[in-house]
């Protein structure tokens, strides 16, 4: 069990907090398109203020691999970050020692893309240090990027006395609540295209829950292992025998691996394209140029039988190529139940990891999770059973 501090076991009165957040966002036309995580670190500001501190945000922004890229410049977020916090937030590009030096109660300081720093990615020491002289106190409240062992989110972590910031802390307590020690029976939806970007994740999951529903692209690999023949869906057929492998497993450990018996298949990926309900199973033949976009009637049918048998279910991935419809309707419909069964209390429901947010966005069911989790790539370490550096540094205090 991890032991990190909050925020509120912090003296922080009159202290410079070292501050690291995921203000990745999408940007388009120098505009921030989506605010989600930035709305969602406001409650640690706000709390850092509230106790006295003054707030010293260290941030990335894309990948400049320790290089300057002007594109990627942190600056593009002050607008949206001073929206949200409803006050001005000073940036520093240059020169930190100076911009700290003149920080007064009430303040926000934003540091530049601490990327452009070759000592980021490398997790090296003595940038951590030079960071360190910054601040008086280190608050991560960046779990979106905890999976990356980086003088911002490690090494830093073990200069200063440290702690989770709010969001951080949510996202922990929602994700133990979801596999840590959840309300059983517990179920998960994985989707997507790929099996291959989801091994860890699909063998840690199998010995963990009671029901794993497969979707998307991933279960065409697992169609194919059990003897389907699927024409030109997509699949992975060097990977059939890492998912019998996995259905084996499933076997021992109780769990359930729910595949769909039908598939909206389609001979072109394009909105509106026409398409067929077929059965799936070991005996189906598609023509060459036939694909499975989407789970099928009977299919979802099945996915929500199983939901209302769950008292806890993760969501990670899209059932179908959601992005085109109609090839949406088996997430879109699932996504719907999930989030009406949570308002009945009935269901837990944690969701996150890359498309699946933009997927519950559009089945307009994201508002209807107990927890959608701001996190990519770390939700899914998270979900793989992997220790994620930047929390494992919290826990050395
Ligand atoms: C994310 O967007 O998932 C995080 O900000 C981590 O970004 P990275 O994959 O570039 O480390």
């Amino acid at each position: 069990m991890m032991a990190w501090k909050t925020l509120d076991q912090m003296e922080i009165a009159g202290k410079k907090v070292l501050t690291r957040v995921d203000i990745n966002v999408p940007v388009e036309d120098g505009t921030v398109t989506d605010t989600t995580r930035i709305d969602r670190i406001v409650p640690t500001i706000e709390a850092i203020k509230a106790k006295g501190g003054i707030p010293i945000l260290l941030a990335h922004f894309g990948r400049p691999k320790g290089k300057v890229v002007p594109e990627m410049s942190l600056r593009i977020t002050l607008p949206a970050l001073e929206e949200a916090f409803g006050q001005t937030v000073k940036f520093a590009d240059g020169n930190y020692a100076d911009a700290v030096a003149q920080l007064e109660t009430g303040d926000i300081l934003l540091l530049e893309n601490v990327r452009f720093a070759p000592g980021e990615e490398k997790n090296d020491p003595e940038f951590a240090a030079r960071l360190a002289t910054l601040g008086d106190v280190y608050c991560n409240d960046a779990f979106s990027a905890a999976h990356r062992a980086h003088a911002s989110t490690e090494a830093l972590a073990k200069l200063l006395p440290a702690c989770a910031g709010r969001l951080m802390a949510e996202e922990l307590g929602a994700l133990e609540a979801a596999l840590g020690s959840p309300n059983r029976p517990v179920g998960a939806v994985v989707g997507g295209a790929k099996v291959s970007t989801k091994l860890d994740l699909l063998n840690n999951l199998v010995e963990k829950l009671d029901v794993l529903i497969i979707g998307g692209g991933m279960a065409n690999t697992f169609l194919l292992a059990k003897g389907a023949s699927l024409g030109g869906s997509l699949v992975e057929a060097d990977l059939t025998d890492t998912a019998r492998e996995i259905m084996a497993k499933a076997k021992t450990t109780g769990c359930r691996i729910i595949l769909p018996v039908d598939g909206l298949v389609a001979r072109e990926f394009k909105e509106g394209a026409a398409a067929e309900v077929i059965a799936l199973n070991a005996d189906t033949t598609l023509e060459a140029d036939q694909m499975v976009l989407d789970a099928g009637p009977e299919s979802v049918h099945a996915v929500l039988a199983e939901f209302s048998g769950l008292k806890t279910l993760i969501w990670n991935g899209p059932l179908g190529a959601f992005e085109i419809p109609p090839f949406d309707t088996a997430t879109v419909a699932a996504a719907k139940i999930a989030a009406e069964l949570t308002a009945d209390k009935r269901l837990v429901s944690v969701a996150g990891g890359g498309d699946t947010v933009a997927a519950l966005n559009q089945a307009d069911a994201a508002d209807g999770f107990t927890y959608i989790s701001t996190a990519g790539g770390a939700f899914l370490e998270w979900m793989e059973g992997k220790t994620l550096p930047g929390v494992a540094a919290l826990d050395q205090q």
